[in-house]
Protein backbone atom coordinates (compact mmCIF):
# COMPACT_ATOMS: atom_id res chain seq x y z
CA UNK A 1 0.00 0.00 0.00
CA UNK A 2 3.06 1.98 0.24
CA UNK A 3 3.85 1.76 -3.01
CA UNK A 4 0.12 2.82 -4.52
CA UNK A 5 0.65 5.96 -2.06
CA UNK A 6 3.58 7.00 -3.55
CA UNK A 7 2.24 6.98 -7.18
CA UNK A 8 -0.76 8.52 -5.45
CA UNK A 9 1.23 11.09 -3.83
CA UNK A 10 3.68 11.70 -6.87
CA UNK A 11 0.47 11.44 -9.88
CA UNK A 12 -1.45 14.49 -7.69
CA UNK A 13 1.64 16.38 -6.78
CA UNK A 14 2.15 16.60 -10.88
CA UNK A 15 -1.84 17.66 -11.66
CA UNK A 16 -1.70 20.24 -8.89
CA UNK A 17 1.38 21.83 -10.13
CA UNK A 18 -0.43 21.40 -13.89
CA UNK A 19 -3.63 22.49 -12.50
CA UNK A 20 -3.84 26.53 -13.67
CA UNK A 21 -6.48 28.78 -15.37
CA UNK A 22 -7.24 27.62 -19.13
CA UNK A 23 -6.01 23.94 -18.51
CA UNK A 24 -9.24 21.87 -18.86
CA UNK A 25 -10.07 19.18 -16.12
CA UNK A 26 -9.81 16.34 -19.02
CA UNK A 27 -6.20 17.41 -20.10
CA UNK A 28 -5.80 17.46 -16.20
CA UNK A 29 -7.25 13.37 -16.63
CA UNK A 30 -5.15 12.22 -19.19
CA UNK A 31 -2.19 13.79 -17.76
CA UNK A 32 -2.99 11.32 -14.10
CA UNK A 33 -3.47 8.51 -16.63
CA UNK A 34 -0.35 8.90 -18.24
CA UNK A 35 1.71 9.28 -15.02
CA UNK A 36 -0.62 6.48 -13.68
CA UNK A 37 0.35 3.98 -16.44
CA UNK A 38 4.27 5.40 -16.32
CA UNK A 39 4.19 4.04 -13.34
CA UNK A 40 2.89 0.51 -13.57
CA UNK A 41 -0.21 0.95 -11.16
CA UNK A 42 -4.48 0.75 -12.08
CA UNK A 43 -6.05 4.00 -11.91
CA UNK A 44 -8.81 2.38 -9.61
CA UNK A 45 -11.80 4.83 -10.28
CA UNK A 46 -11.83 4.17 -14.02
CA UNK A 47 -14.89 1.31 -14.45
CA UNK A 48 -15.67 2.13 -10.63
CA UNK A 49 -19.19 0.59 -10.16
CA UNK A 50 -20.72 0.63 -6.70
CA UNK A 51 -24.34 -0.41 -6.29
CA UNK A 52 -24.94 3.83 -5.76
CA UNK A 53 -24.22 4.66 -9.07
CA UNK A 54 -25.71 4.85 -12.17
CA UNK A 55 -23.27 3.86 -14.48
CA UNK A 56 -19.22 2.72 -14.15
CA UNK A 57 -17.25 5.64 -12.95
CA UNK A 58 -15.59 6.84 -16.45
CA UNK A 59 -12.53 9.16 -15.67
CA UNK A 60 -8.82 8.35 -13.88
CA UNK A 61 -9.80 11.02 -11.29
CA UNK A 62 -12.07 13.28 -9.80
CA UNK A 63 -12.32 16.86 -10.44
CA UNK A 64 -14.78 18.68 -8.20
CA UNK A 65 -14.81 22.22 -9.10
CA UNK A 66 -15.88 25.19 -6.83
CA UNK A 67 -19.72 23.96 -5.94
CA UNK A 68 -18.88 20.44 -6.74
CA UNK A 69 -17.88 18.84 -3.53
CA UNK A 70 -16.89 14.97 -4.48
CA UNK A 71 -17.10 12.51 -7.43
CA UNK A 72 -17.05 15.09 -10.69
CA UNK A 73 -16.43 13.15 -14.00
CA UNK A 74 -13.60 15.13 -15.68
CA UNK A 75 -14.44 17.31 -18.80
CA UNK A 76 -13.86 19.60 -21.67
CA UNK A 77 -14.22 22.89 -19.50
CA UNK A 78 -11.08 24.84 -18.99
CA UNK A 79 -10.77 25.91 -15.35
CA UNK A 80 -11.03 30.16 -14.30
CA UNK A 81 -9.28 32.12 -12.43
CA UNK A 82 -10.36 31.85 -8.74
CA UNK A 83 -11.75 28.33 -9.61
CA UNK A 84 -11.47 26.23 -5.94
CA UNK A 85 -10.63 22.47 -7.93
CA UNK A 86 -10.16 19.26 -5.50
CA UNK A 87 -8.52 16.26 -7.40
CA UNK A 88 -9.36 12.94 -5.96
CA UNK A 89 -7.29 9.84 -6.98
CA UNK A 90 -6.69 6.15 -6.34
CA UNK A 91 -4.76 3.66 -7.69
CA UNK A 92 -3.85 0.01 -7.10
CA UNK A 93 -0.33 -1.64 -7.07
CA UNK A 94 -0.22 -5.39 -7.14
CA UNK A 95 -3.34 -5.97 -5.80
CA UNK A 96 -3.18 -3.10 -3.37
CA UNK A 97 -4.49 0.54 -3.03
CA UNK A 98 -4.10 3.85 -1.80
CA UNK A 99 -6.66 6.91 -2.04
CA UNK A 100 -5.85 10.58 -1.81
CA UNK A 101 -7.15 14.11 -2.37
CA UNK A 102 -6.31 17.61 -2.44
CA UNK A 103 -8.05 20.97 -3.14
CA UNK A 104 -6.68 23.98 -4.29
CA UNK A 105 -7.24 27.45 -5.94
CA UNK A 106 -6.18 28.48 -9.29
CA UNK A 107 -5.66 31.91 -10.56
CA UNK A 108 -6.60 34.74 -7.57
CA UNK A 109 -7.88 33.04 -4.86
CA UNK A 110 -10.75 34.00 -2.63
CA UNK A 111 -9.18 34.76 1.17
CA UNK A 112 -12.84 32.53 2.27
CA UNK A 113 -11.61 30.01 -0.13
CA UNK A 114 -8.18 29.90 1.00
CA UNK A 115 -9.51 29.88 4.38
CA UNK A 116 -11.83 27.33 3.88
CA UNK A 117 -8.95 24.86 2.03
CA UNK A 118 -7.00 25.55 5.35
CA UNK A 119 -9.47 24.48 7.34
CA UNK A 120 -10.00 21.50 5.75
CA UNK A 121 -6.26 20.30 5.66
CA UNK A 122 -6.32 21.60 9.52
CA UNK A 123 -9.39 18.98 9.93
CA UNK A 124 -7.56 16.36 7.88
CA UNK A 125 -4.26 16.64 10.10
CA UNK A 126 -6.06 16.40 13.44
CA UNK A 127 -7.82 13.22 12.20
CA UNK A 128 -4.36 11.40 11.39
CA UNK A 129 -3.11 12.90 14.86
CA UNK A 130 -6.00 10.67 16.44
CA UNK A 131 -5.16 7.66 14.57
CA UNK A 132 -3.26 6.46 16.96
CA UNK A 133 -3.44 2.79 18.39
CA UNK A 134 -5.48 2.23 21.35
CA UNK A 135 -7.80 5.43 20.08
CA UNK A 136 -11.15 5.03 19.09
CA UNK A 137 -12.97 5.43 15.59
CA UNK A 138 -14.73 8.47 17.31
CA UNK A 139 -11.85 9.99 18.11
CA UNK A 140 -10.79 10.64 14.92
CA UNK A 141 -14.45 11.66 13.48
CA UNK A 142 -14.13 14.04 16.62
CA UNK A 143 -11.38 15.40 15.57
CA UNK A 144 -11.96 15.97 12.12
CA UNK A 145 -15.36 17.70 12.72
CA UNK A 146 -14.15 19.83 15.63
CA UNK A 147 -12.06 21.45 13.60
CA UNK A 148 -14.17 21.92 10.77
CA UNK A 149 -17.50 23.74 13.17
CA UNK A 150 -14.93 25.60 15.31
CA UNK A 151 -13.99 27.28 11.97
CA UNK A 152 -17.54 27.59 10.85
CA UNK A 153 -18.17 25.85 7.66
CA UNK A 154 -20.85 22.75 7.02
CA UNK A 155 -19.72 18.91 6.89
CA UNK A 156 -20.49 17.56 3.95
CA UNK A 157 -23.90 15.11 5.38
CA UNK A 158 -23.49 11.26 4.29
CA UNK A 159 -20.23 11.04 3.31
CA UNK A 160 -16.89 10.55 4.55
CA UNK A 161 -13.52 8.71 5.43
CA UNK A 162 -13.50 4.65 4.75
CA UNK A 163 -10.86 1.49 5.50
CA UNK A 164 -8.92 0.96 2.28
CA UNK A 165 -6.60 -2.33 1.30
CA UNK A 166 -7.53 -5.03 -1.39
CA UNK A 167 -10.63 -3.21 -1.98
CA UNK A 168 -10.86 1.00 -2.26
CA UNK A 169 -13.75 1.19 0.22
CA UNK A 170 -13.48 -1.08 2.84
CA UNK A 171 -15.08 -1.30 6.42
CA UNK A 172 -14.71 0.59 8.77
CA UNK A 173 -16.82 4.12 7.42
CA UNK A 174 -15.27 6.71 8.61
CA UNK A 175 -17.75 9.56 9.92
CA UNK A 176 -16.30 13.29 9.37
CA UNK A 177 -18.26 13.78 13.17
CA UNK A 178 -18.56 11.58 15.72
CA UNK A 179 -18.11 11.88 19.22
CA UNK A 180 -14.94 10.65 21.07
CA UNK A 181 -14.13 7.56 23.08
CA UNK A 182 -17.32 5.69 20.98
CA UNK A 183 -16.81 2.94 18.44
CA UNK A 184 -13.95 0.94 16.78
CA UNK A 185 -10.88 0.42 19.10
CA UNK A 186 -7.47 1.19 16.24
CA UNK A 187 -5.30 -1.78 15.94
CA UNK A 188 -1.74 -1.58 14.13
CA UNK A 189 -2.58 -2.60 10.35
CA UNK A 190 -5.75 -0.96 10.28
CA UNK A 191 -5.45 1.67 7.38
CA UNK A 192 -8.50 4.47 7.10
CA UNK A 193 -8.71 6.79 4.03
CA UNK A 194 -9.62 10.10 5.42
CA UNK A 195 -11.56 12.75 3.78
CA UNK A 196 -13.00 15.56 5.41
CA UNK A 197 -15.23 17.59 2.98
CA UNK A 198 -16.30 21.40 4.24
CA UNK A 199 -18.90 23.75 3.04
CA UNK A 200 -18.05 27.34 2.91
CA UNK A 201 -21.68 28.74 4.02
CA UNK A 202 -22.02 26.19 7.04
CA UNK A 203 -24.63 24.10 5.59
CA UNK A 204 -23.93 20.18 5.20
CA UNK A 205 -26.44 19.10 2.73
CA UNK A 206 -25.92 17.65 -0.63
CA UNK A 207 -27.89 16.96 -3.91
CA UNK A 208 -26.41 14.64 -7.05
CA UNK A 209 -26.13 15.87 -10.59
CA UNK A 210 -28.10 14.24 -13.44
CA UNK A 211 -24.86 12.38 -14.44
CA UNK A 212 -25.19 10.39 -10.87
CA UNK A 213 -22.02 11.13 -9.76
CA UNK A 214 -21.08 14.55 -9.01
CA UNK A 215 -22.60 14.98 -5.69
CA UNK A 216 -22.70 19.43 -5.35
CA UNK A 217 -23.75 21.52 -2.46
CA UNK A 218 -27.29 21.87 -2.24
CA UNK A 219 -27.03 25.77 -1.63
CA UNK A 220 -24.59 25.89 -4.26
CA UNK A 221 -21.67 27.46 -1.78
CA UNK A 222 -18.21 25.98 -2.49
CA UNK A 223 -16.78 23.44 -0.98
CA UNK A 224 -13.55 21.52 0.04
CA UNK A 225 -12.26 17.99 0.16
CA UNK A 226 -8.50 16.45 1.07
CA UNK A 227 -7.56 13.34 1.97
CA UNK A 228 -4.80 10.86 2.76
CA UNK A 229 -4.61 7.17 2.79
CA UNK A 230 -2.94 6.50 6.86
CA UNK A 231 -1.52 3.48 8.49
CA UNK A 232 -2.36 2.91 11.79
CA UNK A 233 1.48 1.47 13.47
CA UNK A 234 2.89 0.64 16.66
CA UNK A 235 4.83 4.06 16.09
CA UNK A 236 1.29 6.07 15.27
CA UNK A 237 -0.16 7.68 12.50
CA UNK A 238 1.86 6.56 8.67
CA UNK A 239 0.56 8.67 5.97
CA UNK A 240 0.95 6.54 2.91
CA UNK A 241 0.43 9.00 0.15
CA UNK A 242 2.80 11.55 0.57
CA UNK A 243 4.73 12.07 -2.63
CA UNK A 244 8.35 10.15 -3.07
CA UNK A 245 11.32 12.42 -3.53
CA UNK A 246 10.78 11.64 -7.39
CA UNK A 247 7.73 15.00 -7.11
CA UNK A 248 7.53 17.47 -9.44
CA UNK A 249 9.71 19.84 -8.87
CA UNK A 250 8.15 23.16 -7.57
CA UNK A 251 5.55 21.17 -6.30
CA UNK A 252 5.37 20.96 -2.45
CA UNK A 253 2.86 18.02 -1.72
CA UNK A 254 -1.02 18.00 -1.39
CA UNK A 255 -1.43 19.08 2.10
N1 LIG B 1 -11.96 8.45 -3.74
C1 LIG B 1 -13.37 8.54 -3.52
C2 LIG B 1 -13.51 8.27 -2.08
O1 LIG B 1 -12.76 8.80 -1.46
C3 LIG B 1 -14.14 7.60 -4.34
C4 LIG B 1 -14.32 8.02 -5.72
S1 LIG B 1 -15.20 6.84 -6.52
C5 LIG B 1 -15.12 7.26 -8.13
O2 LIG B 1 -14.05 7.50 -1.45
F1 LIG B 1 -15.49 6.23 -8.79
F2 LIG B 1 -15.81 8.31 -8.30
F3 LIG B 1 -13.98 7.58 -8.50
CO1 LIG C 1 -11.62 7.91 -0.27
Amino acid sequence: MGAAGRVVGDVLAAVKHRAAPGVTLRELDVLAADLIAQAGARPTFLGYHPDWAPRPYPGVICASVNDAVVHAIPDAKPLRPGDLLSVDLAVHVDGWCADAAFSVVVGRADPVDVALIEATERALAAGIAAAVPGARLGDVAHAIGSVGRAAGFGLLADHGGHGVGRAMHEAPFVPNEGRAGRGLTLRPGLVLALEPMLVASGADAYRHDPDGWTVRTADRSRAAHVEHTVAITEDGPRVLTLPSDRAVAGAHGHC
